[in-house]
């Protein structure tokens, strides 16, 4: 059984200068998740914000925030992001030498550890870890930049992880997210390959009709594509 379709749009296309605000917009227009899109300048080529931004934000909503940690080493920092108050965080194996022992590390923080892969990264990297984690996220882009085109190329690795997840009888305990280029032209064909929760921050954002019409499509196009 796989488990429900959930929005989480990404604010790294949020206004920064009304971080607050577009947070407040994305639970009135009924996002599930609020995705925090983290960046060191070493594992990725930009700098987004520090846990000082998520905690500013956090008496805004009850909504559960997920931390895309993109930093090298983010087991260092872990005890932070928990503490400002994100339920989930989302560690690349590319940047962890010790991935199991981070993955342990955030759920004795209380927090729930999910690991993300890059598009060059094999499914397999995430076949030890499984009971591990919460949540798997394939990116459908290279990380460091919002707006990026959907790499359609990654539907294979989402449908082995799928697979993989339904095979070891954790479909109802894992969720597979997918994160880069998602909108209302590529979200149809990620969910058929396997995906539940979709990160989206372009198509949030930018939608010529607000942010929760762009939410209420999305969901309904996901939710008709996987049947
Ligand atoms: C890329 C980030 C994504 C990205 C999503 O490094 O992890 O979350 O910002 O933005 P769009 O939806 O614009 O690709
Ligand atoms: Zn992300």
């Amino acid at each position: 059984m796989t488990r429900p379709i959930q929005i989480s749009p990404s604010v790294l296309a949020a206004d920064a200068a009304r971080m607050g605000e577009e947070v407040a917009a994305l639970a009135a227009g009924g996002a599930d998740i609020v995705h925090w899109d983290v960046m060191d300048g070493v594992f990725v080529p930009n700098i987004t914000f520090g846990p000082h931004v998520v905690e500013a934000c956090r008496p805004i909503t009850d909504l559960p925030f997920e931390a895309h940690l993109m930093v090298q080493d983010a087991c260092a920092f872990a005890d932070r992001w928990v503490d400002a108050g994100c339920s989930r965080l989302i560690v690349h194996p590319e940047a962890e030498v010790h991935l199991h022992r981070t993955l342990g590390h955030i759920r004795s923080l209380g927090a729930s550890a999910a690991v993300v892969l890059n598009p060059s990264t094999p499914a397999i990297a995430i076949r030890h870890v499984l009971d591990l984690v919460d949540l798997v996220l394939v990116m459908t882009v290279n990380p460091g930049f919002g707006g990026q085109s959907y790499l359609p190329t990654m539907e294979p690795k989402i449908a082995e992880i799928r697979a993989m997840i339904d095979d070891a009888g954790l479909g109802d305990q894992i969720d597979l997210e997918v994160d880069g280029g998602v909108g209302a032209d590529t979200i149809e064909a990620a969910t058929r390959a396997g995906a539940n929760v979709f990160v989206a921050g372009s198509a949030v954002f930018n939608h010529p009709d607000g942010v929760a019409a762009a939410i209420t499509e999305l969901r309904e196009l996901a939710t008709a594509a996987a049947g």
